[in-house]
């Protein structure tokens, strides 16, 4: 391990393993005085305060947050589309009329590359300012506007996944591609991106409607050529969409099958929404290692329907899931919020959401969906430095109602109720501060 050059110190909270398959006792670990430390990008040291202090060069400099602080591993957004940053809260729609009225229009402005490097700017501060430090990106139909992100998040040293939208049908004939052209984008940007620095490549096929088969059997086949790539898409989202799926689609057995028959179901696929999957659907993702991005507050929001997390996550065959925020059908970058907006949906089918399992979904439950956990998602020796710093009396309401909270549970289930992007102090990347309340 490289020696440490920083180091911080406040409670830290991180987990060993799934709560949803373990139980918390055996996976949360809270300690209330910590010290991690780091060097060459990855965490070297992390323990008791007074026992990693002696194991430190002298001369080290340790920041500490004080007892109001908490140190996490940075949050994970397993779905998002960060050309509708300028379209968050578009007033009205239900997905389909949503996507025609307000999100083709707004993708179009992606031909210009100065304008998608504005919004990748934009995108990615607030990704910092909330304490995100890896997401699962889709791009739009330009592979320019692809370029611009990664090209931003390679100046900032960050984990993240993306990739150029594939639709060749059923949108505005300006923003369609072919085929052949997808393929070719695609691969330019894989041998371009994939596995430069942190960066990492999403083969992109929008969703079935706006792609031909013989495009999603495409996409297939570049999968093939390149298997440790990501795959992205949405899935059973609404139920309008699937009719439409099954008319576009005859002779499948349902939504998922249509991207099974084009092998898109593996390790790292991460199909958005799949709130209507049925039995059978779900035993499939379980099988093929397929992940589900939940995407709370877009499904709230667009009037999606309400994805049910434990049956998801049923024990007898688990699908892999991850937290999304799916801007901009999702309504905040917020972290708390989605996780608020997972609790009201969890309730909805009759299941509380702890926020100990909560967090759990926000940090390494999302790193394990996209097999990432042995490298982001938690605080451990040798883990890359991606940690957020939280403000646990971020408000004057929520500074208020924690003095009644009695146990680090109650404490994170009022942040993630009652928090926004205020609660978020600082934001390391790669071991270095990106972003500190304030300081911007
Ligand atoms: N389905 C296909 N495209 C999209 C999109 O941009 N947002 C959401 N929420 N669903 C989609
Ligand atoms: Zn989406």
């Amino acid at each position: 391990l490289p020696t440490p050059t920083s180091a911080i110190r406040g409670p830290a909270l991180t987990f060993t393993g799934d709560p949803f398959q373990a139980g918390l006792e055996d996976t949360l670990v809270y300690e209330s005085d910590a010290i991690v430390a780091f060097g060459g990008g990855l965490i070297t040291h992390f323990g008791p305060a007074g026992h990693v202090q002696p194991q430190l060069p002298a001369d080290l400099a340790i920041t500490s947050y004080g007892p109001d602080a908490l140190i996490s591993a940075g949050f994970i957004d397993s779905h998002v589309h960060f050309p509708q940053t300028p379209m968050i809260a578009a007033f009205g729609e239900q997905l389909l009329d949503w996507l025609n009225r307000y999100t083709f229009p707004t993708e179009r402005k992606f031909a210009d590359k100065a304008f998608a490097a504005s919004v990748a700017d934009v995108f990615l501060r607030e990704n910092l300012r909330n304490g995100i430090t890896t997401s699962c990106v889709y791009g739009t139909v330009f592979p320019q506007s692809v370029d611009a992100l990664f090209e931003a998040a390679e100046r900032l040293g960050m984990r993240l996944a993306a990739g150029k939208v594939m639709m060749n049908r059923n949108a505005p004939p300006d923003l369609l591609d072919t085929t052949q052209s997808s393929y070719d984008d695609s691969l330019a940007l894989i041998r371009k991106w994939h596995g430069r620095g942190r960066l990492m490549y999403a083969i992109t096929p929008r969703f079935a409607p706006t792609s031909t088969q013989e495009q999603l059997d495409a996409a297939g086949q570049l999968w093939d050529a390149f298997p440790d790539v990501y795959m992205q898409t949405h899935l059973s989202e609404t139920t309008r969409e699937i009719e439409w799926v099954s008319e576009l689609f005859p002779g499948h057995a349902g939504y998922l099958d249509v991207y099974d028959h084009s092998k898109l179901c593996r390790p790292r696929a991460v199909f958005g929404h799949c709130i209507h999957l049925t039995d059978d659907e779900l035993h499939a993702m379980h099988c093929t290692g397929s992940a589900i991005a939940h995407c709370p507050t877009s499904n709230f929001f667009l009037g999606s329907g309400c994805f049910d997390l434990y049956r998801a996550m049923d024990h007898g065959r688990p699908v892999r899931v991850g937290l999304g925020t799916d801007l901009g059908a999702g309504t905040s970058f917020s972290i708390f919020e989605t996780l608020n907006a997972a609790y009201t949906a969890a309730q909805t089918h009759g299941q509380a959401l702890t926020a100990g399992h909560a967090f759990y979904l926000a940090t390494r439950g999302t790193a394990r969906a996209m097999y990432l956990e042995d490298k982001v998602g938690s605080i451990a020796t040798g883990m890359e430095a991606d940690l957020v710093v939280l403000d646990m009396k971020s408000t004057p309401i929520i500074d208020y109602r924690m003095k009644f909270a009695e146990d680090i549970h109650d404490a994170l289930f009022i942040q993630m109720i009652m928090g926004d992007d205020r609660a978020v102090q600082a934001t390391f990347i790669n071991g270095i501060c990106q972003h500190r309340r304030n300081a911007n």
